[in-house]
């Protein structure tokens, strides 16, 4: 049996947290999609961490993390994130298996990845430069790497002949960088990687749920980001949503019982692309600094707006969800007033339907205002004692998407988590 926890909008929905509090029912955790873009954000013991390619069930001890086929390594990252979690007393080299599927993230992919949003200019897509689109460009154009293949003789030949390939688009970018560094970087990193238990992913967890085990396996990125659905081309280049579980760790549809969304209370996005509940104003400002909305990855500042129930409902719709999570709803304590979308107004039409493209239409969220609730509710265990305004605007949100909220989070730490 397999259950999935994925984000429900443009990423950075609390996911990490979400995966560690529900990790002791599992037996195992799984990321089935992209790579080092990935922020997830726990806390152990109090202390702050940040996962980036390492599954976020690490932190209990007798789970299995697997990273699957569909994501995209770096090694890089995954030898510094191993070292920090060993440094916490984990025995990572126990408990991580990497699929053998798993495409390696090359040092010119990264440069790519840079090359090719500078030469974007105004129209970049605000990528986190971790080589994530050149890497799956690289996927299906059936001349990756992959982890498999650092085992194999040739590695080194193989690696020779893609990196004159992508040096001669490099050229032709006429990028000048030197990234010898990132190179010694990357060598230094593979040999760990070989020590690794690196398995053929996709027997090893059929294998698992055959004998019974429960697998959670642990979206990145979120569903309006995806590459077919999201805010194309703003998007990353992974299927985020339910379906890419299957193609990404190899299990069949049917396997998969409970798809829990995730979305915060209100929306962020970080890099480019539309957002049409974004607050540039005064309120926006404030989320932010409420909500300390700023990259895990790049630090960079995130984008702040009311929650987008037309986004919400196609991400619904689209992952099959079953429940959903909200998370960050401590953030709106103090404000006076909420709003929502309830659909969108383009070209002066009301529509509840995410249209093929948001950027050559005008559009205009139709927002329903609620009272704020104006109490602190990071203390509160019960669903009975939240504010009877934060019950109002959830039981909207309920009736609305026709999907349960059942999990509320109302603070970064592990037990900071409400049932509905
Ligand atoms: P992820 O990428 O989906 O795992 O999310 P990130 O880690 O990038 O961003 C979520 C941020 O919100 C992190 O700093 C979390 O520690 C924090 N967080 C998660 N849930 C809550 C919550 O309910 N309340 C508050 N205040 N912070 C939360
Ligand atoms: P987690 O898992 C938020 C965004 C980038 C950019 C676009 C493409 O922490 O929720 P990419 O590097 O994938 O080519 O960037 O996607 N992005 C994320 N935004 N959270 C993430 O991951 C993201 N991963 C990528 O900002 O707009
Ligand atoms: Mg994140």
């Amino acid at each position: 049996m397999v259950d999935v926890i994925l984000g429900l909008q443009w990423g950075d929905e609390g996911k990490g947290k979400i995966v560690d509090y529900f990790a002791p029912n599992y037996d195992v955790i799984a990321r089935f999609q992209g790579g080092a873009n990935a922020g997830h954000t726990l806390y152990v013991n109090g202390q702050k961490v940040v996962l980036h390619q390492i599954p976020s069930g690490i932190f209990h001890e007798d789970k299995i993390n697997l990273i699957g086929n569909g994501v995209v390594l770096d090694a890089v990252t995954l030898k510094k994130e191993c070292e920090k979690v060993a440094s916490m007393g984990i025995d990572y080299k126990k408990n991580l298996y990497i699929s053998e599927r798993a495409h390696l993230i090359l040092p010119t992919h990264r440069a790519l990845d840079k090359a090719s949003e500078l030469a974007k200019g105004n129209e970049k897509i605000g990528s986190t430069l971790k080589g994530i689109g050149p890497a799956y460009m690289d996927k299906t154009g059936r001349n990756g790497l992959r982890v498999g293949d650092l085992l194999d003789k040739g590695f080194i030949s193989q690696y020779i002949k893609i990196r004159l390939k992508h040096q001669r688009l490099l050229d032709s970018y006429n990028f000048q960088e030197d990234i010898s560094t990132w190179e010694d970087d990357f060598f230094e990193s593979i040999e760990l990687l070989k020590d690794f238990k690196i398995v053929n992913g996709e027997y090893f967890i059929n294998d698992k749920i055959q004998q019974g085990k429960k697998v959670l396996a642990e979206g990145a990125q979120g569903s309006m980001l995806d590459v077919d659905f999201g805010t194309f081309p703003f998007v990353t280049s992974s299927s985020t949503i339910s379906a890419g579980v299957c193609s990404g760790l190899g299990i069949a549809p049917q396997k998969i019982k409970d798809v829990f969304g995730v979305s915060k209370a209100y929306c962020t996005r970080v890099g480019s692309g539309p957002f049409p509940t974004e607050l540039n104003d005064e309120t926006g400002e404030l989320i932010r600094k409420i909500g300390s909305e700023f990259g895990a990855t790049t630090g960079r500042p995130r984008r702040c707006g009311w929650i987008d129930l037309v986004a919400l409902n196609f991400a619904c719709m689209i992952n099959g969800v079953t429940k959903i999570i909200m998370t960050k709803t401590d953030i709106l304590d103090t404000l006076p007033e909420l709003n929502v979308c309830t659909a969108y107004n383009i070209n002066g039409e009301e529509k509840n339907h995410v249209p093929f493209q948001m950027t050559q239409v005008k559009l205009e969220p139709v927002l329903k205002s609620f009272a704020g609730w104006q109490t602190d509710i990071t203390a509160m265990s019960e669903y009975e004692s939240l504010p009877q305004n934060m019950k109002n605007y959830i039981d909207y949100i309920n009736k609305f998407l026709k999907v349960p909220v059942k999990f509320i989070s109302n603070g970064p730490g592990r037990d900071q988590i409400i049932l509905a």
